[in-house]
């Protein structure tokens, strides 16, 4: 595990500048709650820990903004004068459009001279938010150095990396990712209505059951033009659903099941069946964790089996190695539920295990994926975190 003093000697050796402060966002998975946090759906994720670091130095100046970027991305150092290279790094395809798109929305008419090292520990490409997690880490970072005073709460900073990512990024990602990043609470999952951003936090710590990550290695190469193409499916299949019924619905998860069957359109017709179904299961999900979850857990397993099932038949985003993941888990006695996390297309599973069936879970695992895939799986296990924070 990487230490304060490795990162601090990091900085030191690329900037020759001696490091100020540390800042760590955490990656995120999501409980349960798909592909529904745009649709104005109830979502449970959690913020793990994984995540990025930032190491920084400020000085204020009197003109121009002057940031100096560097991480092991690409090992290349970059310094951006924030006035005048902001389009055309908005353009690229670059890393440092999510740094530098917080930073730009967020510095208002301060001048200053920032070096950032940015450490991950998240598996690169896998699904966790690593966007997400260094949007935030950035915005808080800047928050701690130059509006400390301004109200800005974790809450407006999650909207704000948010519109960073839909209009400078050009992802059209729901909330969660951000606000959970930004909101995540130890051993707590977080129940977020994408309606009205109302949130609670719910306790979850079980000794005897381990979360575990399951990283398909699948390269998620689709994952953002076929995230954006399903938006606009649930957007088409609402309002064809308000033409139809002469109905105004505010969201596709507020439309009656029954009504979603008079859809003509096969493809619209399973994208909202999925986004209604798995917005009930949220809520059934939170009545099992609130009453007697001990009691309940096979019922939870079901609804983490039911989802990805869902995922993978009515919304197909799932892809054969996340599938095959979560058969191999179905046919395992210490799983309680699993199911693939995030957008899809690759990136990872998500297996609830009971502890003392670690190994033999995990060597099976490993043994059956490569045989049918001819891929490597990594696989860890995480503790639910804290949102983002300074590294004291
Ligand atoms: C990505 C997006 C989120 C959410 C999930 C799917 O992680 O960033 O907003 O839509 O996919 O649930």
């Amino acid at each position: 595990m990487i230490t304060i003093e490795d990162l601090k000697e990091k900085f030191i050796n690329i900037f020759n500048k001696k490091p100020e402060k540390i800042f760590f966002a955490p990656g995120r998975i999501n409980f349960i709650g798909e592909h529904i946090d745009y649709n104005g759906g109830k979502v449970l994720p959690f913020a793990i820990d994984k995540g990025i670091y930032a190491v920084v130095t400020f000085k204020e100046r009197k003109e121009n903004t002057i940031i100096h970027l560097y991480s092991e991305i690409d090992n290349n150092l970059y310094t951006v004068d924030l006035d005048k290279n902001r389009d055309s790094i908005q353009q690229s395809s670059l890393w440092i459009r999510y740094p530098v798109g917080v930073m730009d929305a967020l510095r208002k008419n301060q001048n200053f001279e920032m070096w950032i090292y940015y450490y991950s520990n998240l598996p690169a490409g896998s699904g966790l938010s690593s966007s997400a997690a260094i949007e935030v880490v950035t915005g808080y970072l800047l928050k701690s150095y130059v509006f400390e005073e301004t109200s800005i709460d974790t809450i407006d900073l999650a909207l704000l990396c948010q519109k960073v990512e839909n209009e400078f990024v050009g992802v059209q990602c729901g909330i969660m990712d951000q606000f959970v990043v930004a909101n995540g609470k130890e051993n707590h999952l977080i129940l977020l209505d994408t309606h009205t951003l109302n949130y609670e936090y719910l306790y979850f710590f079980y000794p005897e059951i381990q979360i575990v990550v399951i990283n398909s290695n699948v390269p998620r190469s689709l994952a953002s033009s076929k995230y954006n193409e399903r938006r606009k499916e649930c957007q088409l299949a609402l309002q064809t659903l308000q033409t139809i019924t002469k109905q105004s619905f505010l969201n596709l998860v507020e439309v009656p099941e029954n009504l979603v069957l008079e859809l003509k359109e096969e493809n619209l017709k399973k994208r909202a069946l999925h986004v209604i179904r798995e917005n009930q299961r949220v809520k059934e999900m939170v009545q099992l964790l609130k009453h007697n979850p001990k009691d309940s857990i096979s019922k939870i397993g079901h609804l983490l089996y039911d989802s990805h099932q869902s995922l993978k038949e009515l919304y197909e985003v799932s892809c054969q190695e996340l599938d095959i993941i979560i058969e191999i888990s179905q046919k395992f006695d210490g799983v309680i539920g699993a199911r693939m996390t995030g957008a899809g297309f690759g990136g990872c599973a998500l297996a609830l295990l009971k502890k003392e069936f670690y190994e033999t879970y995990t060597n099976q695992l490993l043994e059956l994926y490569t045989k049918k895939t001819h891929l490597e799986l990594q696989i860890f296990t995480t503790n639910i975190s804290d949102g983002v924070k300074e590294w004291k």
